[in-house]
């Protein structure tokens, strides 16, 4: 399927499709969530200045697009770094093992602050097609991944008081899965909180 795949194959539609970008430098994998945003046929991306997903982009000029709805993962990559056994390697690249489909993306990438790139699907690959009950546990898990990320970028307490309350009905609609990757998210939030 390689090469002929299409934004709908792997499940990018209109919107800000949330993905795990996987990209590399000087051998070194870097995996953290970026969302997708498409609009008809035009995709972009809005990087901001400082993380290891912008500076490697902005070097190499593409990013591996990993397909999950596993909020774990995005709870993880947003603040820590995954060690090399969570990745495989599909036509030279880094691609998550448990992603359901990846897309290799090409940027056209300006050097601002924040960085709006035009992205452009080049290759990729459908790996598994899962399905499962929407759960409202799940979303959130995502959901506290962007505000943890905001909260350590900014110190706001109006996202502090986010991830509480988030956490609440985390722990009540989410599985083991979606309470752990709260509880590790906070651990972070909490222990950097006091530097
Ligand atoms: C769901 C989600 C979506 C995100 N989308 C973006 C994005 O579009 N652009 C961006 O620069 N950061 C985004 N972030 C924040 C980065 O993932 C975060 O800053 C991360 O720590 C960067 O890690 P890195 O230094 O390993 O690249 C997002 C975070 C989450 C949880």
């Amino acid at each position: 399927m390689s090469g002929k795949v299409t934004l709908e194959d792997l499940g990018i539609f209109d919107g800000i499709n949330e993905i795990i970008a996987t990209t590399e430098k000087d051998g070194r994998i870097n995996a953290a969530p970026l969302g997708v945003i498409r609009d008809g046929d035009e995709l972009y991306i809005r990087l901001f200045m400082g993380s290891h997903t912008y500076e490697n982009i902005l070097a190499t000029g593409s990013f591996v697009a990993n397909v999950t709805h596993d909020a774990w993962l995005f709870a993880e990559t947003a603040i820590e770094d995954l060690t090399e056994g969570y990745f495989m390697r599909r036509e030279g690249l880094a691609v998550l093992k448990d992603a359901e489909a990846w897309g290799l993306f090409k940027c056209e990438t300006f050097a601002l602050d924040i960085i709006i790139a035009k992205v452009e699907l080049v290759a990729g690959e459908v790996l598994r097609k899962d399905f499962r009950a929407f759960n409202r546990g799940s979303s959130l898990v995502v959901e506290a991944a962007v505000a943890a990320t905001r909260y350590l970028a900014l110190r706001t307490d109006s996202y502090y008081e986010e991830l509480m309350k988030l956490q609440r009905i985390i722990n009540r609609c989410g599985g083991p899965r979606e309470r752990e990757a709260m509880e590790r998210l906070m651990d972070r939030v909490n222990s950097y909180s006091h530097i």
